[in-house]
Order: structure tokens, then C-alpha cells, then sequence
């Protein structure tokens, strides 16, 4: 699975945390669109790029970051096909994956500890979505895109 990740300057730190534990997998293919220092960026540059590598096919998934998680994840789902979950807890991970199929995941650098955080990552990464009666919801999340 290839996984695009982007932060803006509030959680570069995250950032490399998080790619620490996506190499944990085998199977993952980490592609990672910046930023790369403590420069200020604006966010929905991120989601954009991280977005478009997942509306495009050449990534599964996604994972942006920002210092609350919530900007970022506000722009990335204003990009048709995004569904993209702030998660700051594993419950939520999990329930992102099972009953919305979100493809794209938000954390806040400012707001979630590195430990954490890898849990909610690798729930994240490994919980699949249910389909049948979720399958039914997410298609009515997407009809309202048009
Ligand atoms: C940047 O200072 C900050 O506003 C951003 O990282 C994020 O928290 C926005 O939602």
C-alpha cells in the first residue's frame, strides 16, 4: 500500500514519527510531500498535494497533519473524493476505517503524543471498512459532493 503523508510546520515532528511507525509495515510504501522544516507553510497547500496523490490512484491513503489536525482535515475534505477523519484516539481510527472508509487520516501535532499517535496509525492502518449498511451512509457522504 502506498501511503502519501504532508504536515505544515506544526507537526514536521509528527510527521517523522509517523513514517517511523508506517516502516514498522512491510507493505507500505511511505511518500512524504513535505514540509520538510520549521519555515511557515499553510495547510490546505498540504492537503491539497497529499489529496491529489489519493484522488490521482497513485496512493491508497493519505495522512496530514497540521498543529491541531483540524485545519488540515477541513481542506483535505473540501477535495472531492476525500474523506478524511481527525483522529486523536484509536477508537476513532478504528471506526473511521470500519463505518466511514476514510482514506485519509488528520492528527494534530500540537494536540497528540508520539505514542498515541503510533497507535492511532497502525489502527488506522490495519482496520478495514465493513461495507453493507455503512457502504449505503458513505455513498450518501459522497452524493452530496454533486
Ligand atoms: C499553524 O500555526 C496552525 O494554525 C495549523 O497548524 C493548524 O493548527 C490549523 O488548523
Amino acid at each position: 500500500m502506498r501511503i502519501t503523508i504532508g504536515s505544515d510546520h506544526g507537526a514536521v515532528e509528527l510527521k517523522e514519527e509517523v513514517k517511523k511507525v508506517l516502516s514498522e509495515f512491510s507493505d507500505i510504501d511511505i511518500n512524504d510531500v513535505g514540509t520538510f522544516g520549521k519555515e511557515s507553510v499553510d495547510y490546505p497547500d498540504i492537503a491539497e498535494k497529499v489529496c491529489a496523490e489519493v484522488t490521482s490512484g497513485n496512493s491508497e491513503r493519505g495522512i496530514v497533519l497540521c498543529g491541531t489536525g483540524i485545519g488540515i482535515s477541513m481542506a483535505a475534505n473540501k477535495i472531492k473524493g476525500i474523506r478524511c477523519a481527525l483522529c486523536n484516539d484509536v477508537y476513532s481510527a478504528k471506526k473511521s476505517r470500519e463505518h466511514n472508509n476514510a482514506n485519509v487520516l488528520a492528527m494534530g501535532g500540537r494536540v497528540v503524543g508520539f505514542g498515541p499517535a503510533g497507535e492511532i496509525v497502525r489502527a488506522w492502518i490495519t482496520t478495514e471498512f465493513e461495507g453493507g449498511r455503512h457502504a449505503r451512509r458513505v455513498n450518501k457522504i459522497m452524493a452530496l459532493e454533486n
